[in-house]
């Protein structure tokens, strides 16, 4: 199929563009590299040997968004752009909102024109809020916490009104749980900017001697532990999410919303010391105060993504550690020149 990737040149988006190039899928790219970098477009033809044209174009410019539509064939859309980060959200809610929403509807309007109607969107496990139980199922409420949540809700919202107004859309909704891990090769990986809000690239840096130590947040948490339990989810599985997302979006109906998760939560100390174990690295860490905002637990009920789209996550937290730190001691300055 030919498959136009918002955001490919992202930490998510390049894993699933090597996924479907490898299974002999057309990917092109439309990122405007506002999180990302042009080296990573090189390294996926590295590991792919196969070219992947790119448009480094903003999807708030819809003009340019339609050339690339009448300039190539596409068959669907799986939409990663976006930003991302909880924090930032809440001192810029109108940067969250007009990027991420804007974006979004300019990329359903452009489909519509351009009679493509098969559309992926990259949810979050955020939406489910504060839940009361687990696993966490998709049909339990949502609620939004914070502007990222919020324009993640608002999005599937949108989608869902489209998807009720024209029987052609086919729109798959994943909610991801907690991605972390890289491509086998070390070649691609998580890049953030400044200072990691995640756990798993903290611990990176911590392990590559970039960062003193790890602050954890809180442990008198109702937890194994005390400390937050989360589904960390191996990008490459997830990638593989999108493939199968994918084959089955015309079978399915016209909206599905689908966790990708594994099914099992790990608290913070579980994933240090799994981590120390893969890497062979001694990490330095401290308790201080909760996060504001933090949940205590999440993790997915995973059933309906094999249901219904016959996948499930096959790498463990001990490849997550593994290839994280592979990617970190390859790239210890992430994509920046060498
Ligand atoms: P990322 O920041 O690495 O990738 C997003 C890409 O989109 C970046 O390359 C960025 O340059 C590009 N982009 C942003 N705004 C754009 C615009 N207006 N026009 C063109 N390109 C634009 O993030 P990621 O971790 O790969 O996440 C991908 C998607 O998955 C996002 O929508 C994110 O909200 C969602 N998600 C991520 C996580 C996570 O923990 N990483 C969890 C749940 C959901
Ligand atoms: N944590 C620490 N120290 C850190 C960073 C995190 O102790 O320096 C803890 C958190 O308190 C939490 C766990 O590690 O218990 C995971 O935290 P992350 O920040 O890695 O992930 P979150 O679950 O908070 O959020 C992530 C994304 C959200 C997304 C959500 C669900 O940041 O955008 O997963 O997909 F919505």
């Amino acid at each position: 199929m030919d498959i136009l990737v918002t955001g490919g040149a992202g930490y998510i988006g390049s894993h699933t563009t090597i996924e479907l190039v490898n299974e002999g899928h057309n990917v092109v790219i439309v990122d405007n590299l506002s999180n990302s970098n042009k080296l990573v477009i090189d390294r996926i033809e590295e590991i792919t040997g196969k070219s992947v044209t790119s448009y480094f174009i903003d999807l708030l410019n819809k003009d340019e968004l339609d050339k690339v539509f009448k300039n190539n064939h596409i068959d669907a859309v799986i939409h990663f752009a976006g930003f991302k980060a909880v924090g930032e959200s809440v001192a810029l809610p109108l940067k969250y909102y007009s990027n991420n929403l804007v974006s979004t509807l300019n990329l359903c309007e452009v489909m519509e024109e351009n009679d493509v109607y098969n559309l992926i969107f990259s949810s979050s496990a955020t939406v489910y809020g504060k839940p009361e139980s687990f696993p966490i199922k998709e049909t339990f409420s949502t609620k939004a916490y914070n502007p990222y949540g919020r324009s993640k809700l608002i999005i599937e919202e949108i989608l869902m009104d489209l998807s009720h107004s024209n029987e052609k859309w086919n729109i798959t909704l994943l909610r991801y749980f907690n991605p972390v891990g890289a491509h086998a090769s070390g070649e691609i990986g998580e890049d953030p900017n400044g200072t990691p809000n995640n756990l798993m690239p903290y611990i990176t840096q911590v392990a590559v001697g970039k960062l003193q130590e790890l602050n954890v947040f809180g442990d008198d948490y109702d937890t194994v532990d005390g400390t937050g339990v989360r589904d960390y989810i191996h990008v490459v599985d997830l990638a593989k999410g999108h493939l199968k997302a994918l084959e089955n979006i015309e079978a399915n109906d016209r909206l599905e919303i689908v966790n990708l998760g594994t099914g099992e939560g790990y608290s913070v100390k579980q994933v240090i010391e799994a981590f120390q174990e893969a890497s062979g690295q001694h990490i330095n860490y401290k308790i201080v105060d909760r996060r504001p905002g933090d949940v205590a637990t999440s993790y997915a009920d995973p059933t309906k993504a094999y249901e219904k789209l016959g996948w499930k996550a096959e790498k463990d937290i001990n490849d997550m550690c593994r290839d994280s730190w592979n990617w970190q001691q390859k790239n210890p300055n992430g994509y920046e020149e060498k």
